[in-house]
């Protein structure tokens, strides 16, 4: 039997901060049921000492989370260390990730402070001391405690390697060895682990974890080289999402294993059939749409439109195909959704995209799919995750659109008036703008007596043709804090509206700090 590669998967984590904005408890909550179902072995659901949202979605998930491991994130801070024990208290399988840089670029930036040590070699010795107080720290909350050594893809092998068994004695039996930056490349990398096993002398009481980032575009290539030499954890997110450049695809990683399993030799217990519609789902609620062209859940991952490849693939598809699309669950649904689908067919198909709705959010769904249904011949799964993600993943609205009306042409001022319902009051205003979006937003910013900046908008047709759902995203600024709104319909004017009104609910939901630019 070959050695098993356990999967971590930081989307929830490492990947949410890709966005510039934050998932709420229930949308990590929803993220975090669909890796279950995938078998991911190790769920990084947040930082908990990071905000008081974070802290609950993570409490949330380590509560309900049965299979995988619910793991916590915290920096080498007894504070952030404590925030982990007490969000994971009710986790059937809690693990602490703590850990501190090893490389001199982070050690003399982060702490430069002579609190820290006058020499180089004073504060080496005490990142090391911090490292082990941390780890014990962590042990003394959960059993599992997984020791990250930040920056190591830049860090001087002998120190990374001191630091590493360091942790181990105080109790880590996971050492995570991140390129933070993603500036090692694979022979180099895989070397560093290779060095690790053979240096650090109780490595055999821990597993090697690889965690690389994708500046250079080698994260996958590099957790691969990880793998062939001896890491048996691999940490990663769905598409790849994270900051900057994101970190290694889990779903690449995932299939290169399995692909090709006669070179690595290893396997692990991802079910893969569920990476499309997981990726679909982490896409939709992070409002980052997946390019086409990307490898294993892009569109057009599977698609062959030259000639000879279409002549070849029906002959034989293995003249073109190194996977079938249907082990990473591209399978054409063959219930087609329309008007005349009863709850029970609604409910069924939203089970099989990873959606799991109490019986007033279904009751909810199904009257927003009939009036989408009427307007449309079928229904497709894109159409029912814009529906949900406008329906079901706003905040609790502080403002409600009760009416919209807008006019424009070539010749025409373009105007919008809008209704707001605050509270019990209602409230009306229209305004003028450089086009129909410009001037709905005005009007909704007239009528809220708040505003945001507008720091980024998105519009995509969910389906084709012309009666196609629209889905616009926005991200809204204020008060330092940032939100991802989001809206449907077949009017792309009306999703416009929508989207910037749960903007600004999303916002009053964080309780951000809107004094500054309230116009009350
Ligand atoms: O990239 C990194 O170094 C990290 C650690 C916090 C694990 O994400
Ligand atoms: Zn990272």
């Amino acid at each position: 039997m070959s050695d098993k590669v356990a999967i971590f998967d930081t989307t929830l984590r490492d990947g949410e901060q890709a966005a510039g904005t934050r998932l709420g408890r229930r949308e990590k909550l929803t993220i975090a049921r669909q890796l279950a179902r995938l078998g991911v072995d190790v769920i990084e659901a947040g930082y908990p000492n990071s905000s008081p949202e974070d802290f609950a979605a993570v409490e949330a998930i380590a509560e309900e989370m049965d299979g995988p491991v619910v793991c916590a994130l915290s920096r080498a801070v007894a504070s952030d260390i404590e925030a982990c024990g007490r969000a994971l208290a009710k986790a059937r399988r809690p693990r602490i990730h703590t850990g501190i840089g090893v490389s001199a670029i982070h050690i003399l930036g982060k702490f430069g402070d002579v609190k820290y040590g006058r020499t180089v070699e004073e504060k080496k010795a005490r990142m090391i001391e911090m490292a082990v107080e941390a780890v014990r720290l962590a042990r003394s909350h959960v059993d599992e405690v997984e020791f990250y050594a930040e920056d190591a893809g830049r860090a001087e092998p002998a120190y990374l390697y001191e630091m590493l068994t360091a942790a181990i004695e105080a109790g880590a039996s996971v050492v995570n060895i991140p390129d933070t930056t993603g500036y090692a490349v694979p022979e180099q990398y895989g070397a560093l682990i290779r060095g690790i096993r053979e240096h650090v002398s109780n490595i055999g009481r821990a597993t090697i974890s690889v965690h690389c980032h994708n500046d250079l575009g080698m994260a996958v290539s590099n957790a691969l080289a990880g793998v062939v030499n001896g890491a048996r954890q691999v940490e990663g997110t769905i598409n790849g999402i994270g900051e900057r450049a994101g970190n290694a695809a889990l779903e690449e990683v995932v299939m290169a294993l399995r692909t090709r399993a006669d070179y690595f030799g290893v396997h692990t217990g991802i079910h893969t059939r569920e990476f499309s519609r997981t990726s679909r789902l982490v896409s939709d609620m992070l409002g980052m749409a997946v390019p086409g062209n990307k490898a294993i859940v892009g569109a057009n991952a599977f698609a062959h439109s030259s000639g000879i490849h279409v002549d070849g693939v029906l002959k034989n598809r293995e003249t073109y195909e190194i996977m079938r699309p249907e082990d990473v669950g591209f399978e054409q649904s063959h219930v087609v959704l329309t008007a005349r689908t009863g709850r029970a067919g609604l409910r069924d198909r939203l089970e099989k995209l990873g959606y799991a709705l109490t019986q007033e959010e279904l009751d909810q769904t199904y009257q927003r799919f009939l009036i989408v249904a009427d307007k449309k011949q079928e229904v497709f799964d894109e159409d029912l995750a814009a529906i949900l993600n406008d329906e079901l993943h706003s905040e609790p609205e502080v403002y409600h659109l009760d009416y919209l009306h807008f006019y424009s042409g070539t010749s025409a001022i373009p105007t919008a008036t809008v209704r707001l319902k605050v509270g019990d009051e209602m409230r009306e205003s229209a305004a003028t703008g450089d086009g129909p979006v410009d001037a709905v937003y005005k009007a909704i910013e007239a009528v809220a007596r708040r505003q945001a900046k507008l720091v980024k908008y998105d519009i995509r047709a969910v389906t084709s043709g012309t009666e196609a759902l629209g889905e616009v995203t926005v991200h809204l600024e204020s008060g330092g804090r940032r939100v991802t709104g989001r809206g449907a319909s077949t009017d792309v004017i009306e999703a416009s509206a929508k989207a910037y009104v749960d903007g600004l609910n999303r916002l009053a939901g964080l309780g951000g700090r809107m004094a500054a630019d309230e116009l009350r």
